[in-house]
């Protein structure tokens, strides 16, 4: 899937918005149409903790709260900053979820400099993303902003 036109296809689902789903709607696209995505989910922050919202991938994940620096997620909570981790098993970071993943990204929700959410990607690939594909979920992330409560 092309990153600009998956841009604008979600563009289009967050303008047309006031349907509650729309972050499930959101997730269930990127994880339809990139191979590479093996589970995808948004966290949002609730105080210290990360609370997982919206996911679709094979299986369920025990982490459904993150505290604030812990792990990938909780690291890029606290930074603000996109983690683009290549290979999970050498970054001592990592909480596991599932054992085929291979690589992960999260990338923060910010909302006046504030991280209020994120975007939370697993592959069963290694090494599956890259700057470019950062840049998407940046993208995405900014759009989904204001959304975000
Ligand atoms: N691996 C993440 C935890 C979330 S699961 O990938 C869904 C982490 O290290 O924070």
């Amino acid at each position: 899937m092309d990153y600009d036109i998956a841009e604008r296809e979600i563009k289009k689902m967050i303008a047309s918005g006031k349907d509650p789903t729309f972050l499930q709607k959101i997730v269930d696209y990127l994880y339809e149409n990139f191979e590479r995505y093996s589970w995808v989910g948004i966290y949002i922050v609730k105080g210290n903790d990360l609370i997982l919202g919206p996911w679709r991938g094979e299986h369920a994940t025990e982490h459904t709260k993150i505290p604030i620096g812990t792990g990938i997620c909780g690291s890029a909570a606290q930074s603000g900053k996109t983690e683009l981790i290549p290979d999970v098993n050498k970054d001592n970071r990592y909480l596991a979820c599932f054992v085929s993943t291979r690589s992960e990204i999260v990338a923060p929700i910010k909302r006046n400099k504030n991280v209020v959410g994120e975007i939370d990607i697993d592959s069963d690939m290694p090494n599956a993303f890259d700057k470019q594909g950062a840049l998407f979920l940046e993208k995405i992330a900014d759009m989904l902003s204001k959304h975000i409560c």
